[in-house]
């Protein structure tokens, strides 16, 4: 990994900006997940550092926008750039890494570069979709779940595909496997917004609801209710919700288990995930981990 974070230095380097290395210094690295993975897919390969700094570049824009559209004031636990430097410095950032990664990726063979290009166009169309589906209380399960794949399953499987073809591996099965993974990830980020406390997420707990966003267990909690409780919780939606509501919300799930069955899917999804790439033990720890941070 330290490979990678000498490619993210360098290229931050080459923009040969002291205000975007500033701001790029005091973001929170984060996971690094999608570069791991690279990583334990085309380890042996030179350019798997390079490859795994572009992705990490565009992940890191796309949360600078993300938190500029979601009016998000802290990211990972630390105040946002757009909270201390306001929008349009985190757009400007966000636009400078995005362009910077698409300048490094043009340099791969055409078939990386496209499955790469090609994910963040879905991305942002995923990211749209989230934005458009807050509007109203969505209890439709497949919609959910298909703005989930496009927001943030897509670069993941992109960045599995494009190292398997670095590395000349089968690429159709690392792609199912990024995908099964990132659907799997997002699903337990979501029960975690719920059952974990402010502190340990770095963000308001329930603050998916709060922003609109119906993740699955709200669309479980809402085919198990009645009638009036179903007005209720869509009455819900969108608001601050006081202490009440919330540990009413909280009882409904506990009494329908939503928290259970959604994660029941995070699960299925994380073996379907696991059976691709069964030989490789380092990806299937990655899995492992994945699946226990939930609550
Ligand atoms: C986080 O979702 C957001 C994403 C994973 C994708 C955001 C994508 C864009 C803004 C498209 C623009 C792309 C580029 C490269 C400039 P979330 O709000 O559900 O999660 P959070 O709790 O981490 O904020
Ligand atoms: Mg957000």
């Amino acid at each position: 990994m330290q490979r990678v974070e000498n490619e993210i230095a360098r290229l931050i380097k080459e923009i040969d900006y002291d205000e975007v290395t500033r701001l790029f210094e005091s973001l929170s690295g984060g996971k690094r997940l999608r570069a791991k993975l690279i990583l334990k897919i085309a380890s042996e390969h030179d350019e798997a550092p390079l490859l795994a700094a572009i992705i990490e570049l565009i992940h890191a824009a796309s949360l600078l926008h993300d938190d500029v559209i979601d009016d998000a004031l802290t990211r990972r636990g630390i105040a946002s750039v757009n909270a201390t430097d306001g929008s349009k410095t985190a757009v400007m950032l966000g636009d400078i890494l995005y362009s910077k990664a698409f300048t490094e990726l043009v340099s791969f063979d055409p078939k990386i570069a496209k499955v790469v290009a090609s994910s963040v166009t879905a991305l942002s169309k995923g990211e749209m979709m989230d934005v458009k589906m807050a509007d109203a209380f969505n209890f439709d399960e497949s919609k959910y779940l298909d703005m989930l794949y496009l927001k943030t399953a897509t670069l993941i499987e992109s960045a599995a595909i494009a190292s398997a073809l670095l590395i000349g591996k089968d690429s159709q099965k690392y792609g199912v496997y990024g995908k099964n993974l990132g659907l799997s990830f997002q699903i337990i980020d979501d029960i975690l917004d719920i059952t974990s406390d402010s502190a340990t997420l770095g963000k308001p707990a329930m603050n998916d609801f709060v922003e609109g966003k119906c993740t699955l267990p709200y669309i479980h909690l809402y085919e198990a209710l009645s009638e009036e409780d179903k007005k209720r919780l869509s009455g819900s939606h969108a608001k601050k919700i006081d202490l009440s509501e919330e540990i009413w919300i909280k009882d409904m799930m506990n009494e329908h288990k939503c928290i259970e069955k959604s994660f029941l899917l995070a699960q299925k999804l994380s073996n379907e995930a696991m059976q691709a790439v069964k030989d490789d033990q380092a990806l299937v720890s990655i899995l492992e981990t994945m699946i226990k941070r939930s609550y």
